[in-house]
């Protein structure tokens, strides 16, 4: 493949937040975007792109947590492309309200689960053939700090923290799985950035926290398959 081949990115969750910026330093670059999303027609952010960049961005429906909604949108994806260079799991929810074991919303707790650790098995099962045809790929798990078993120093967020532990050693097990076939999937925390899940009081602009992402992605190679990384590329305790 020659090296100014566009490389082919499919991001969850990318109508707004950390996704939709990958998108757009993705696309603002010359590299081609499939953005899924819940409802991307509603995304201002999402049209506001394809009216830029015609012809590099493709969209679909996809609900991570379903398992037809994501067949149908790996069939999309399918339909109009013959590899994947990464598969972007961003996708994700927090989980303000289970601080206490004893006012669990076991409900809530398997909602969590099924978007934040379930949902990226679910979508790396279903582009692995198209992820197979890439000589250099890659599958990038958005976790968060507050899955490290080793940095939890205060507790709380149940759902949230086991949901991200859990996606965690899923990602282990797809680095010993799909390494043999070249792809390296990593852990990456962005950091504390301002979007709606990280509040106005993040320290992190969205744009530089990206633009440090959009680089450590790029620097991927079999050396880090399976490792938990800050956004700099940095190694976090497990
Ligand atoms: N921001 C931070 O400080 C921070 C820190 C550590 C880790 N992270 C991780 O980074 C990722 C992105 O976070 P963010 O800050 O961009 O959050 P955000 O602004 O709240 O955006 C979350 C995204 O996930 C999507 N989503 C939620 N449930 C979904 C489902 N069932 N199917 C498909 N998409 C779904 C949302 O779509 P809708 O619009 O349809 O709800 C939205 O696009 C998450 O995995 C998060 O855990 C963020």
């Amino acid at each position: 493949m020659a090296e100014s081949t566009p490389r082919r990115f499919v991001v969850t969750g990318a109508n707004r937040g950390l996704g939709l910026e990958f998108t757009r330093q993705w696309l603002q670059r010359g590299d081609e975007v499939f953005a899924l999303a819940r409802d991307p027609a509603s995304s201002e952010g999402l049209r506001e792109l394809a009216g830029k960049h015609p012809g590099r961005l493709w969209t679909a429906l996809c609900d991570v947590a379903d398992d037809r909604s994501v067949e149908a949108a790996a069939s999309a994806v399918r339909e109009v492309w013959d590899r994947v260079d990464c598969l972007l799991n961003n996708a994700g929810v927090g989980d303000r309200h289970s601080a206490s074991v004893d006012s669990l919303d076991f409900g809530r707790l398997r909602t969590v689960f099924e978007i934040n650790t379930l949902g990226p098995l679910r979508l790396t099962g279903a582009l692995l053939g198209l992820l197979k045809r890439c000589p250099r790929a890659s599958v990038v798990n958005m976790t968060s700090l507050m899955g490290s078993i080793a940095d939890n120093g205060s507790g709380g967020a149940y759902g949230y923290r086991m949901s991200k532990a859990a996606l965690n050693m899923a990602t282990k097990n797809l680095a010993h799985e799909l390494g043999k076939d070249g792809i390296v999937a990593v852990v990456l925390h962005p950091g504390w950035v301002k979007t709606d899940m990280g509040g106005p009081r993040a320290p992190l602009e969205t744009a530089d926290a990206i633009a440090a992402m959009v680089r450590t992605i790029d620097g991927l190679g079999p050396e880090h398959n399976g490792a938990f990384l800050d956004r700099n590329g940095g190694p976090l305790p497990w």
